[in-house]
């Protein structure tokens, strides 16, 4: 029988976020060190038909209704096809989704969706040249354009882009913003939230969403149209009049952690209740043990009800937690 994954505040995770590595193609300063993460040992990543089973098992007793890839940038995994198509295969109807940088996405968007990978969501911060090599420590924006034209073309939809919003880009928002609405993109910003490495974030420095609603203001008129549903983390604008519309995930300035509906497994295969708890439970090793699913449900179970209040981020008290976002997968 499902019993679902709920924590002591009373919410009910149906939203699994699986991280299929910390590697990476970019380096953008808010999410790892310049010279990368230290690399795991294949041995300690998930398998692909590791991966599928957790897929299957959340699915069927632990009430998980959609599932996302994330990393790391997923698309570094050679073997990523073959996640989704025996994750799929475990949990068929299951709707999956990804978030990836892009980079090499032309060339295996259509595997990707033959396999059942229905969304994408793709980052992409801002669309100067400089800039973003700047931010991302890489030149190679013209690879992102070539993913997303790679996703479009695949009829990977509706697809959405992810700005992290950064002092340095900040002006560059609007241009950024008329560029998606142009090719109907769904373009998502996203306050900084304290995930870099170097424990460099400090709440003065950020761009909070209100900022950027003045910035966004002197080009497009916004309307505020609330939540998609009341667990998303976006809240919708209407851009001059509409259809089109922009998101704004302001994680920080009106945290949404009262609503959380996820859950999170690391590359290494821990569960991770909360972005910010870096209390972990290890299901690797009940999995290469011959644990059975029940027994791999109620771990997870056990994982979940321990779930924090939220990211804390505002408490007197706040610690960072010790992994940045590359390390804990969006
Ligand atoms: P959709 O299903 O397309 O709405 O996906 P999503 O927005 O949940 O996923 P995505 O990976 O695109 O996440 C976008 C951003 O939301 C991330 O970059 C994070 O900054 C933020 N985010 C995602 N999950 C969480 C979370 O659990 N907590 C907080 N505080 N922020 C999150
Ligand atoms: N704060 C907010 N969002 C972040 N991301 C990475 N690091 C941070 C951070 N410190 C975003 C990426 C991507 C998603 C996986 O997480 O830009 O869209
Ligand atoms: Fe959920 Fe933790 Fe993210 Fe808040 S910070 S939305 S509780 S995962």
């Amino acid at each position: 029988a499902t019993s679902a994954l709920v924590d002591t505040f009373g919410r009910v995770a149906h939203d699994l976020r699986i991280s299929v590595t910390e590697k990476c193609s970019l380096r953008c300063t808010y999410c790892m060190p310049a010279e990368g993460l230290p690399s795991i040992p294949k041995a300690d990543l998930l398998t692909a038909a590791e991966i599928a089973r957790l897929v299957g098992l959340a699915g069927r007793e632990l009430g998980i209704r959609e599932v996302r890839f994330t990393g790391g940038e997923p698309l570094t995994r050679a073997d990523l096809v073959q996640i989704v198509a025996l994750s799929s295969a475990a949990a068929p109807g299951m709707p999956m989704s990804m978030t990836t940088n892009g980079i090499g996405l032309d060339k295996v968007a259509p595997a990707l969706v033959a396999a059942g990978l229905g969304r994408v969501n793709i980052s992409i911060d801002t669309i100067d040249r400089e800039h973003f090599a700047r931010l991302t420590r890489r030149d190679r924006l013209p690879a992102v354009f070539a993913g997303i034209d790679g996703a479009v073309r695949a009829g990977m939809g509706p697809i959405k882009l992810n700005a992290v919003l950064m002092r340095e880009t900040l002006e560059d928002a609007p241009d950024l913003l008329g560029w998606a609405i142009e090719r109907g993109l769904r373009l998502r910003f996203i306050e900084q939230m304290p995930l870099d490495a170097d424990a460099a974030w400090r709440r003065a420095n950020m761009v909070p969403a209100a900022e950027l609603v003045e910035v966004l203001s002197r080009r497009f008129t916004l309307v505020e149209a609330g939540r998609e549903d009341p667990s998303a983390p976006a809240e919708e604008w209407t851009v001059d009049g509409g259809p089109a519309t922009v998101g704004i995930i302001a994680s920080v300035t009106r945290s949404f952690c009262g609503a959380c509906d996820r859950t999170r497994i690391t590359a290494e295969g821990t569960v991770r209740s909360c972005l910010f708890g870096d209390d972990e439970t290890d299901l690797r090793a009940l999995l290469r043990s011959g644990a059975g699913d029940a027994e791999i449900a109620d771990r997870w179970r056990a994982a979940m009800w321990g779930k924090q209040a939220g990211h804390g981020i505002a408490d007197p008290g706040f610690v960072p937690p010790e992994r940045s976002m590359g390390a804990i997968g969006g």
